[in-house]
Parts: structure tokens; sequence; C-alpha cells
């Protein structure tokens, strides 16, 4: 009889992407999906490193999942992914119970390693990093959706003092054009309507010297692709030309997020972000001049060892000359083996809190004035799903990556429409088709 597989993701969408890839390796190896852990014979947990909340979230799971291994000792429990790499004593000593430890470059050992379970009591683990391993071949299985994940490139070498994630995914290394294309080309005949690139820092990309910018305008070609997006640029050498390519091609979405983590130099470069205050504003800047309607989204870390109150204001200072549309807001936390976590002149948590809870809101301010400023335009938007307000409406993005809700008339999910909007409540946009589907 086959067997069955439950898979459950945390972090990213970079293990969004790689679940997607293990599940691939699973259903090569004759195994199926299964929703319910309970009825699962291989459970997998992919697991997120980047703050203490994230891996408790996966503590409490395992202390979950130990119940199932107790009523069914046959079941084959793995943890994978940045935690699997960053945690695994602590793993194996707290919990045993956990079968297979393997971090996020050693998938292609899974089938090798199901097999040798079988008659092995003790947790395999593999967490070698690879200084080549991208995967190249192995495309990943897919649900039917709107957007196909697809990685670019894996690792990161820029170290910032805050990060874990240089340890858990290891050296930088980019995936070859032809197999991203070939990707791509097999995602749009599947039928998802929408591609994002993949990489902790995209425009490092560098494949035998083609750069990114390159990359993603071999992407824009393929024809049949409505929408394309990315996910992150490092505001550190950004990569110019890439704004051209981006108000060329129609189909490259008007929208970059683009992390700050603070507004004070002092702060940057503690953090090792090798940009200033200044630079940044610049590159925000020109983002916008270059590109028409640009949606621009950020991610803020506040309470940073040795953040003064000045600090912390020259980062609000920054939000309000930037106004950016939306932000991801994060108490700073220590994790173990990075830089900063040694820093001996940590935040206290009332004082991260309470800035956390300034800057929450400053953003939102600054994400309902952008949206208000939308009231009465013209979007291009793609039906994701029903909206969850009212079953007679479509909720879909805008090329500027906003939510906008509107009846659904006689349109479905996937058609790319024209609505014009009408209101703007919070972070999201009320708007009404012009009912004619657009040529994408
Ligand atoms: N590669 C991306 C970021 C990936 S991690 C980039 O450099 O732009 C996503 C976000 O998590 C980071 O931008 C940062 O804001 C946040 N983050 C990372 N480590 C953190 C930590 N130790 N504490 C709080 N937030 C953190
Ligand atoms: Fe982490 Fe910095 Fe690399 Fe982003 S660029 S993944 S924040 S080390
Ligand atoms: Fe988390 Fe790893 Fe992504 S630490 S944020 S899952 S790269």
């Amino acid at each position: 009889m086959k067997k069955s597989y439950f898979i459950q993701t945390y972090g990213c969408q970079m293990n969004v992407a790689d679940s997607e890839l293990i599940e691939k390796i699973l259903i090569d190896h004759g195994y199926h999906k299964s929703n319910e852990p309970q009825n699962a014979d291989a459970i997998f947990i992919n697991t997120c490193a980047i703050r203490e909340h994230a891996e408790q979230k996966v503590h409490s799971i395992l202390g979950r999942l130990a119940k199932i291994k107790k009523e069914k000792p046959s079941v084959l429990l793995g943890v994978v992914g940045c935690m699997a790499q960053s945690l695994k004593h602590d793993l194996l000593e707290k919990r045993p119970y956990v079968d297979i430890i393997l971090g996020p470059d050693s998938y292609r050992r899974l089938p090798q390693l199901l097999e040798r379970t079988k008659d092995n009591k003790n947790s395999i683990v593999d967490t070698k990093l690879s200084r080549f391993e991208v995967y190249d071949d192995l495309f990943p299985s897919r649900k039917e959706g709107i957007n196909a994940w697809i990685s670019i490139m894996r690792g990161c070498d820029k170290f910032c003092t805050f990060c874990i994630v240089p340890f858990t995914r290891g050296r930088e290394r980019s995936r070859s054009i032809v197999s991203i294309l070939n990707e791509a080309e097999v995602a749009v005949k599947q039928g998802f309507k929408e591609i994002t690139l993949l990489g902790q820092n995209v425009n490092s990309y560098n494949y035998e010297g083609m750069r990114f910018n390159q990359l993603i305008e071999n992407v824009a070609k393929i024809p049949g692709i409505d929408r394309i997006r990315f996910t992150s640029p490092h505001p550190n050498d950004f990569p110019l030309e890439l704004l051209h390519t981006m108000a060329e091609h129609k189909n490259i979405c008007n929208y970059v997020h683009l992390p700050m983590q603070s507004g004070s130099d002092r702060i940057l470069s503690r953090m090792n972000r090798d940009y200033s205050r200044q630079e940044f504003v610049e590159i925000a800047k020109r983002i916008r001049n270059i590109i028409p309607n640009v949606g621009i989204s950020t991610d803020i870390i506040v309470g940073f060892p040795g953040e003064t109150d000045n600090d912390f204001q020259e980062t609000m200072e920054t939000m309000r000359e930037i106004k950016f549309d939306s932000a991801y807001n994060f108490k700073y936390s220590p994790r173990r083996g990075t830089k900063a976590s040694e820093y001996d002149d940590q935040v206290d948590d009332y004082v991260k809190n309470e800035r956390l809870d300034q800057i929450i809101s400053l953003q939102k301010k600054h994400t309902l004035e952008r949206n208000l400023s939308l009231i009465g335009s013209t979007q291009k938007v793609l039906i994701e799903k029903e909206s969850k307000l009212s079953k007679d409406q479509w909720a879909g993005r805008t090329d500027s990556n906003k939510w906008i809700m509107f009846d659904k008339g006689d349109l479905n999910i996937k058609d790319m429409v024209e609505v014009k909007v009408i209101d703007a409540k919070g972070v999201t946009l009320a708007g009404r088709t012009l009912n004619v589907p657009s040529v994408a």
C-alpha cells in the first residue's frame, strides 16, 4: 500500500518553496499527500529559526506530535529546515522521538533515509551545508494555484549581525538561468499566472556572470506569464537597471520589498547592513521616480542592541520621509551564534514593545494615507480568491501588491481585470470592476 506524508511549513517563502521540493521527492518515492497528521505514515515539519517566536511555534507542535508518535510509534517524524540546522543538538536531546533531522541542503538524501529508518531506532541527522546544492534538476510539486515560487539562489553571504540565515542556509549560490526558465515555463503550462523569484538577496544573483536583471528580463519574455514578482533585493548594490527593466515590462509587477531594518546610521553600521540612512532614502525615491504607481514595503527591527531613543526616532523619521506602503515590523530577537546576540547592550523587552507599538501605528497611518491617495484610480487586479468578508465579492491584488475587494459579477478566479478604487479602509481597498477582463 502507498504510504502517506503530511508536511507543515513555517517561515519564509524559501521554506514554502523547499517544502514543495520535499513533496516532489516524497511523491517520486511512492508517497501520497495526507492533509491530517493523524493519518500520515510520515510527518515533516519544515522549520524557521529567524526569531525566538518562530522556534517556539515549532516546539509547541513537536509537543503535540509526541502524542501521535506515542500512539503510533511506526510514524516517521522528520524535522527539516532552518531550525533543524541551527538546533540539532537541542532537538536530539529534548526531542529524542524525532526520527530524521535534515538541514536545507540535505533533502536529496531523503529517499535513502526513509529506507534506513525502517530498522534504525536512532535519529538520523544530516545538516551538512553545501557550497553547490541548488536542486537545479528537481522541479517542485506545486499545488494548483495562482502563484509559483521559484527559488533562484540559496544561502546568504551578507552576515547581518542579527541574522541566523547565513548559518542555517550556508553560502550564497545561484541556480542556472536555463533551469529557472524551464521551471517557469512548466509553471505557466500548469496554469500558474504569477511567478515569484526567490532569494535571500536577489541582487547577488550571479550565474556564470549573468545577473538578476538579465534573469528577470528573460523570465518576462516567457509567453503567458501575467505577473512576475521577486523577493527580496538588498538595498546595498541595488541594481538600478532593474528599475528600468521593471518600468519597461508590463508583466513585472510595480512592487519592491526593500528591507530597511533601521533609520539610524549608527545602528545600520552595527547591523553590518552596508548602507546609510541617506543612501536608503535615495534608493526609495529613485524607485518611486522611475516606476509609476509603485508599492514599496519594508522590514524594520526595533530594539536592536544599543538602539537609543534617538536612534529609534531616526527610524520613525525615515519612515515619515519615505511613507512605505506597508512594513513588517519586528522586535529584535537574539539568535545564538550571531554577532549581535553577544553585544552587551541588549534593550529591555518593555522598551522593545513600546517601540514596536509606535512603529506599527505610524505604519498604519502611512498605509492608509497611501491607499487613500489611490481612490479614483484604476488598477490592474488579478483575482485570487473569495473575499473573507463577503461571498459575493472577490479579493485580488493590484500590481503594487495591495488587496482589493469588489463584486464578483461574472468574473472568475485567475481573471485579470481593471478595477476602479472607490474606498480605502485599514490595509485593504474597495473597488468596482470596469468589468472588462484586461489583457495582461
Ligand atoms: N534577506 C532578507 C531578509 C530575510 S529575514 C533581507 O536581508 O532583506 C526577514 C526579516 O526578518 C529581516 O529583514 C529582518 O527584518 C527580520 N529579522 C531577521 N533576523 C531577526 C532577528 N534576529 N530579530 C528580529 N527580526 C529579525
Ligand atoms: Fe539575513 Fe542579512 Fe542575509 Fe538578509 S541579507 S538573509 S538579513 S544576513
Ligand atoms: Fe526562517 Fe530560514 Fe526563512 S530561518 S525566515 S525559514 S530562511
